[in-house]
């Protein structure tokens, strides 16, 4: 086809490590717990801003400089970040992305998290910690859905890269990284186990 195209919007994918995932994230759900049940102030936070759910975003956004095992679920993130910045051809001069915050999110039956972007930052990403069967994907949207005046909605058998909203089922031991601009949600939980995640930025 006589047709190039242009402009793609990366997400990237992959398992933290290749070695020792599964006592590396064991403990870190463990970790996840137990700032939870002592953050009294996210507790707070999150009965008003986290329906059913908890997330440290309203109190502590600090974990990886705070405690060992998110400043060493930091370091191993830093490794996919860089690839990801090298495959997007960033020029960071000098300069190199350092995680600014990293917030832990538990997510019980039910709690969701609306359609949001990560204003101030230039990488945004999540590390899924447990994600249950049938626990919610993340929904990313069209950077240019605000730009289509008469664009005409697409076929129900369009190809994945030209549908509007794409969701993706990421699994425990993942990272996901996208540029910090991409419009994304979490629909609403539908396991009845706690989908627990961290999100993080960079700058
Ligand atoms: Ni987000």
């Amino acid at each position: 086809m006589p047709i190039q195209s242009w402009f793609p919007t990366s997400v990237y994918l992959e398992n933290l490590q290749k070695e020792g995932l599964q006592k590396f994230n064991r403990e870190l759900l463990e970790q996840c717990y137990l700032v939870r049940d002592t953050d009294e102030e996210g507790q707070d936070w999150s009965a008003s801003h986290y329906i059913h759910g908890y997330t440290s975003y309203g109190s502590i956004t600090d974990l990886h400089r705070r405690f060992p095992h998110f400043e060493e679920l930091a370091q191993k993130i830093d490794r996919h970040v860089r690839k990801f910045a090298r495959h997007l051809d960033m020029d960071l001069e000098e300069g190199r992305l350092e995680m600014t915050s990293c917030w832990i999110n538990i997510m019980p039956t039910n709690t969701a998290h609306s359609s949001h972007l990560h204003p101030l930052s230039v990488l945004s990403g999540t590390y899924y910690v447990s994600v249950p069967k049938g626990a919610s994907s993340i929904k990313f949207e069209d950077p240019r859905l605000s730009q289509m005046m008469a664009a005409p909605p697409k076929l129900s058998s369009a190809k994945l890269r030209n549908q509007l909203f794409i969701s993706m089922e990421p699994k425990a031991g993942q990272v996901a990284l996208w540029e910090s601009w991409l419009r994304h949600e979490v629909p609403p939980n539908a396991s009845r186990e706690d989908r627990i995640s961290v999100s993080f930025n960079y700058r």
